[in-house]
């Protein structure tokens, strides 16, 4: 075995969505969050077109994603489904996570390769930031507000219009015990050509 196998299937089943309000106040270190960077740049990519960007908030400048997130959820939220709990939820998730990161797809040039595939090279980068997170004994949250897919969240992160924002990692060390998950097993989403 040329890895550690069982570590890293622990990892791969480990990883977590772990909610900004079960972070602790504990800081991550920009070496940290450089590390989870670089991990997300060996994502497979096909063209190595590498279409992954980040915009990384922490400290004060997580007022500026919250404003724009709650502003934009104002906006763009029809009366009927307004909700101001969710409204609450979108303006503290920055202030509860250490730092978020605004992951978005930059459409490249190459137009023989499709948007979907772009869009999911850069899945396999936030897979890939979550794995890592994981290892650091990080939280994370892959969140993803309908007004991200606006035109106006293409126009705040200043982005062209073929581009796509894909949703924003709020990372934090969580403050309880590491949450349990569950899948269904293999036989359930799995079929056999022998
Ligand atoms: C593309 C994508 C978008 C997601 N967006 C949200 C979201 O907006 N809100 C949310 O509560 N969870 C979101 N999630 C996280 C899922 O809820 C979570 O992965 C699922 O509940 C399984 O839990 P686990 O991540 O702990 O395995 C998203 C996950 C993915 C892959």
């Amino acid at each position: 075995m040329k890895y550690n196998l069982s570590e890293i299937t622990e990892v791969i089943k480990n990883r977590r969505t772990i909610y900004p309000q079960h972070y602790s106040s504990r800081v991550i270190h920009k070496e940290i969050i450089e590390h989870l960077l670089q991990n997300a740049t060996w994502a497979p990519t096909h063209g190595m077109t590498q279409p992954w960007r980040f915009k990384i908030y922490t400290g004060e400048s997580r007022n500026a994603l919250a404003e724009s997130l709650s502003s934009l959820y104002k906006k763009l939220t029809p009366e009927d489904q307004f909700r101001e709990d969710k409204l609450l939820k979108i303006q503290a998730r920055p202030f509860q996570s250490s730092a978020a990161i605004v992951v978005y797809m930059k459409r490249g040039d190459n137009p023989k390769i499709p948007e979907i595939e772009e869009i999911s090279s850069v899945a396999c980068a936030v897979q890939n930031i979550c794995l890592t997170a994981t290892a650091y004994g990080i939280g994370s949250f892959w969140s993803t507000p309908k007004v991200i897919y606006a035109p106006e969240m293409n126009e705040i992160l200043k982005i062209r219009d073929q581009d796509k924002c894909m949703g924003i990692i709020y990372l934090g060390y969580p403050n309880e015990d590491w949450p349990k998950g569950q899948r269904k097993p293999i036989e359930y989403v799995t079929e056999w050509y022998d």
